[in-house]
């Protein structure tokens, strides 16, 4: 049998540690044939709200599930995990200034760094999916310098496949059959969703995307800001922000990287930059890439089209 591996999840007593932990119990994230310990981490006004997920884990019996550690002390949840999911943080609220939301999310992120350079099994790969996710990720980076860069990534999966919903929505057909879509830059607004790339599986083959939908204005309009404003959109609807795709995403992220993409497909990732067009090296930047033997590579080639530096937000200079 396998030995577990240890996960942990930040914000675990939040709305998406509440759809996140169960996928990974049920192998999700990592394959249903690998067991798992969840550490959950919360801060100590949700502790109580804590335990009662650590209960329902229990009583949901998941036969993957070796052992589950809520707490509310970092070093605790940090130590011996070989993935950790950072979805706890403080998220901008209305009225507030960006650099506001820097300051809490940097002590947060700093302490967070600290115990998990410190305590973590050697290799851990960290995905950021609190917002602003890109700037928690860099922050986190910054005050982590033993781990190594490309172990330190942000979820821009959850735009990748919103993208993909809606080019399979547009033409009626099954949105497995969608593939390699870009989402350029931040997880935020000002991020790029390019299809320029893109393609259908169809009974007479693999077709550009382009060419199938021939609507270019909807492409280049109504396409990218549906996609750029959903996370909006999800809030308006249900009064509480996308949990359940956000949670999804999440493990599409974890699970292609650590078991890899299928031949031919890229997915998206916010990676640290290499310098790959022309973007400044060192800034986490969501760009395609594939994945094999649990490392990451940037996708070469892809920018004959569009110019992603102009979609950069200020706030990602912020180091
Ligand atoms: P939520 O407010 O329901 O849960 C957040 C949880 O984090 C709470 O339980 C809170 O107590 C906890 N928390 C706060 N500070 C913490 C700290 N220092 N350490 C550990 N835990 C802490 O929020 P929700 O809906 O679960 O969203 C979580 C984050 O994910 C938000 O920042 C949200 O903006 C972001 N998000 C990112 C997406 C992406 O695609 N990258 C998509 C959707 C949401």
């Amino acid at each position: 049998a396998k030995e577990p591996v240890r996960v942990l999840v930040t914000g675990a007593a939040g709305q998406i540690g509440y759809a996140l932990v169960p996928m990974i119990a049920r192998g999700v994230m990592l394959g249903t044939d690998q067991p798992v310990i969840l550490h959950m981490l919360d801060i100590p006004p949700a502790a109580e709200a804590l335990n009662g997920v650590k209960m329902e884990l229990v009583d949901a019996a998941f036969p993957l599930l070796k052992g589950v550690v809520a707490t509310t002390d970092a070093v605790e949840a940090c130590t011996g995990v070989n993935i950790a999911v950072m979805v706890g943080g403080f998220p901008r609220k209305e009225g507030m200034e960006r650099k506001d939301v820097m300051s809490k999310n940097v002590s947060i992120y700093k302490a967070q760094a600290s115990a998990l350079e410190q305590h973590a099994a050697p290799n851990c790969k960290v995905l950021v999916v609190a917002n602003p996710a890109n700037t928690n990720a860099l922050i986190l980076k910054e005050f982590a310098p033993s781990i190594p860069a490309k172990n330190i990534t942000c979820l821009t999966r959850l735009d990748h496949n919103r993208a993909l919903g809606q080019i399979s929505e547009k033409l009626n057909v099954q949105v497995s059959d969608v593939k390699n879509v870009i989402i350029w830059g931040n997880h935020s607004s000002s991020q790029y969703p390019d299809v320029n790339h893109a393609t259908v599986n169809t009974a007479a083959g693999e077709k550009p995307v382009r060419e199938l939908v021939k609507d270019d204005a909807w492409l280049n309009g109504e396409f990218i800001t549906t996609v750029q404003q959903r996370g909006a959109a999800i809030i308006k609807a249900r009064k509480l922000s996308s949990a359940l795709s956000a949670a999804s995403s999440a493990c599409d992220h974890i699970r292609d990287w650590v078991l890899g993409t299928p031949e031919g497909t890229w997915v998206s990732m916010g990676v640290y930059s290499d310098g790959s067009y022309n973007v400044p090296a060192g800034l986490i930047y969501s760009f395609p890439v594939t994945c094999r033997n649990g490392e990451w590579t940037i996708v070469q080639g892809t920018d004959a089209i569009l110019y992603p530096m102009s979609f950069l937000s200020p706030i990602a200079f912020c180091f």
